[in-house]
């Protein structure tokens, strides 16, 4: 579904990634771990074809990011450490502009499912830039979800949520994975990504230096395989 050969990203004389080589299969959910700094969500943006690789090929489906950016992006529901809301809209009108965007049929009805489903019906009509963090990171879910997209990329998704919006977007991710999707998720949130993945990377200085699935789904584990990658030891 995903396949990344030798991506390479450097940034004037830095190297931020050094050659990340990723086989991602159809429904599989990935969290992908690592220290700030890593290039976590640099490998994520170039997967969603935000930001460009200086070198290196991504393949989705078999079809070239950069020849077919528009088909692909179509697949994809990005959420990024930015929301891409507009602040003086209401989450109703945010979600149909996007939805607009995607081509989603019935979109008003699909926006307000939504609102509902990230439980702020009560603010349909309010500016986004009224809300609380978490209230706006509902919302970004809701965004990157609209067009039902076969492949979510989601970086730190459950930051700023509350235990019912974090029950909440677990449920989101494990009906989409049950749907067929594929889930690339970056997370400091361990305990998250033991509920929600099948496999974990872990990214160290624009590498990958372990690439391992949940098996036993024990936070102590993988910490301890963390730890050992990434205090060097
Ligand atoms: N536009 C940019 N210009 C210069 N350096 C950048 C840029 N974007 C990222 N970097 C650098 O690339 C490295 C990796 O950044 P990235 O955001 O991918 O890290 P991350 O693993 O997501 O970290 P975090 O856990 O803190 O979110 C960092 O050293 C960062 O400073
Ligand atoms: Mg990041």
């Amino acid at each position: 579904m995903i396949e990344t050969k030798g991506l390479v990203k450097t940034i004037g004389d830095k190297m931020i990634l050094r050659g990340i080589n990723l086989s991602i299969k159809k429904g599989e959910t990935v969290a992908i771990l690592g220290p700030n700094g890593a290039g976590k969500s640099t490998v994520l943006k170039i997967l969603g074809g935000l930001i460009k690789a200086s070198s290196g090929e991504v393949k989705v489906n078999g079809l070239d990011l950069k020849k077919d950016s528009y088909d692909v992006k179509r697949k994809i529901g990005f959420l990024a450490h930015n929301s891409f809301l507009y602040d003086h809209l209401t989450p109703l009108e945010n979600l149909k502009f996007f939805g607009k965007l995607y081509g989603v049929e019935n979109v008003e009805e699909r926006a307000k499912q939504l609102i509902d489903e990230v439980g702020l019906s009560f603010f349909t009509h309010d500016p986004v830039r009224s809300f609380s963090r978490g209230m706006m990171q509902r919302i970004a879910i809701a965004r990157a979800i609209i067009h039902q997209p076969e492949i979510l990329l989601f970086d730190e998704p459950h930051t700023g949520l509350d235990q019912q919006a974090i029950k909440l977007l677990n449920d989101v991710i494990l009906r989409m994975r049950d749907e067929g999707s594929t889930i690339l998720m970056v997370t400091h949130d361990f305990q998250q990504a033991i509920e929600t993945c099948d496999r974990f990377i872990i990214i160290k200085n624009g590498k990958i230096v372990d690439d391992l699935q949940n098996v036993e789904r024990n936070i102590d584990t993988i910490t301890e395989k963390y730890m050992e990658q990434v205090s060097g030891l």
